[in-house]
């Protein structure tokens, strides 16, 4: 096969399509890949918080909206300049808040940039650009993460009537589909989403005007400021506006643990089903990776990078609720470092629920193989043993004991027989009686999974009313993400228009 581009890594002749570059870069991480600093990543929002915080100083008198114009030009040419590139933060100037203002009063010389601190704090600022900035950072990771669970409810709609194994303590345990293993995946997330459009909500608030801590004898109009950047409302006590400060940042970050937790027992479940031993799914070429010594390997490295990424969550999560203990009430410097930590999460795992969602798009169940699979293990004793109950009318220990023994007498046969369930009844001196047909289809998996017809259980339809659920509540969440982001759009497109 020839490439047309050169191959980037030394691997992957095997494969019969090229890896996708995402994917790639997904697994190569900080390897080759370096960072940049905090406050780059606040600019914007700084700019947006000057800009609201001199529109209301305007409105309340404090500066005229002649100096209001001076300040709003000055503040979106140099968004523009670094948006092309052409500013970069001066690590001399301690943050961007000091940048910010150093450039307008002294590389600009705009006299009202003099007045542009009158009633705020850097303390108040930061908290605000964060706010900002974690409202769009929770937007795109719950995005993401809805396109992942739409991939998940699509395959399990096509995998519905797919009967696999189910495994407890990683041996066989009950017959299931595909389609319900993947709802099960898909519930999980849902909860997942669900939190983190509700941290939207709870951190939509405006701390700005909240000053040092303690407020200011300025005039101001928190309302308006906190309209012009999108908030719901205003966080009202100003102390508690500064000492929330890396509570979100905690809130959001044990939040995003568990949802990579949950993106961890996909990989994992993922990994385990698609070794040569398990044979239940076959990861698409592009999303496997070589070895630089083995010709032959398929690896997904994808899915270990994701389970080690939840492990670096947690101790972000920890890391955070830590820098907030035993603080005194006020600012402390200590939050500063709840920046680094929340940008680096943000960094390291928005995207994980992208690479997965392509991967189960493109994901092939080995149907054969499954099937045969669930031949082994006798994983129908249990639903045998219900079936019994239930047409003869006996308590479930008693059918329990007449399987145990049943399972024993059919190990050499490697499933349930007829003679050893004769057998097995005899002995325990039940008096019924099963025919070879109802060995024959209790022996059947798709048999035995259409009778677990209950609410939630792997029957097919059972399994369709999941998915349908799954969508409409999916539908809802983003319709909310939707009517959020317009808000903040409409918001901000009024602040960066240019004048008063
Ligand atoms: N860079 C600082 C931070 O992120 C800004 C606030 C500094 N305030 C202060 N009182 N030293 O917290």
């Amino acid at each position: 096969m020839t490439n047309e581009k050169p191959k980037q890594q030394i691997w992957g002749s095997r494969l019969s399509v090229p890896p996708d570059q995402l994917n790639i870069e997904f697994c190569a991480g900080r390897d080759v890949k370096s960072l940049p600093m905090a406050d780059e990543v606040l600019f914007k929002y700084d700019i947006w918080t000057n800009l609201a915080h001199s529109k209301m100083l305007a409105k309340t008198g404090i500066i005229s909206s002649e100096e209001q114009k001076a300040l709003s030009d000055a503040l979106l040419e140099l968004f523009e300049k670094h948006e092309s590139g052409e500013f970069k933060l001066d690590p001399e100037k301690e943050d961007v808040h000091i940048n910010v203002e150093h450039y307008i009063t002294q590389h600009k010389g705009v006299e009202a940039g003099k007045k542009i601190h009158s009633g705020r704090s850097r303390n108040d600022q930061v908290a605000t650009d964060m706010r900002l900035y974690l409202r769009d950072q929770l937007i795109i990771v719950a995005e993401n993460l809805s396109q992942l669970i739409e991939q998940v409810l699509n395959k399990a709609e096509k995998e519905k009537k797919s009967i696999m194994p189910g495994f407890t303590h990683y041996q066989p345990a009950m017959i299931t589909t595909a389609g319900h293993w993947m709802t099960a995946w898909s519930q999980s997330l849902l909860r997942d989403i669900d939190r983190l459009t509700r941290n939207i909500d709870e951190l939509n608030s405006s701390p700005l005007g909240a000053a040092a801590s303690f407020g200011t004898s300025w005039a101001i109009d928190r309302e308006y400021s906190s309209h012009l950047l999108g908030f719901e409302k205003v966080d009202e006590n100003s102390l508690d506006c500064i000492c929330s400060r890396g509570e979100y940042e905690a809130m959001i970050a044990s939040n995003i643990s568990m949802m990579m937790n949950h993106l961890g027992t996909i990989s994992q479940d993922i990994i385990l089903l698609s070794t040569p031993y398990y044979d239940m799914l076959h990861i698409d070429d592009r999303y496997v990776t070589g070895s630089s010594i083995m010709p032959q390997k398929r690896n997904p490295d994808f899915a270990e990078v994701i389970r080690s990424k939840a492990a670096y969550c947690h101790g972000t999560a920890n890391s955070l609720l830590g820098i907030l203990k035993g603080s005194m009430s006020g600012y402390n410097r200590d939050v500063q470092q709840s920046k680094y930590l929340i940008i680096d999460l943000f960094r390291e795992c928005s995207t994980t629920p992208l690479i997965l969602s392509d991967v189960c798009k493109t994901m092939v169940f080995q149907h054969e193989s499954m099937e045969k699979l669930c031949q082994l293990g006798f994983m129908n004793a249990a639903d045998v043993a219900d079936w019994m109950a239930q047409t003869f009318n006996l308590a479930f220990r008693e059918c329990y004991e007449v399987l145990s023994l049943a399972v024993k007498y059919s190990d050499e046969a490697g499933k349930l027989t007829h003679g050893a369930l004769a057998r097995a009844i005899k002995e325990t001196g039940v008096s019924i009686d099963i025919t070879v047909d109802d060995v024959n289809l209790l022996n059947t998996p798709s048999a035995v999974i259409n009778r677990k017809r209950h609410t939630g259980g792997p029957a097919v339809e059972s399994v369709e009313k999941m998915i349908k659920n799954q969508q409409d509540h999916l539908k809802k969440v983003v319709q909310g993400i939707d009517i959020i982001k317009e808000k903040i759009a409409e918001a901000r497109n009024s602040c960066f228009k240019d004048g008063t």
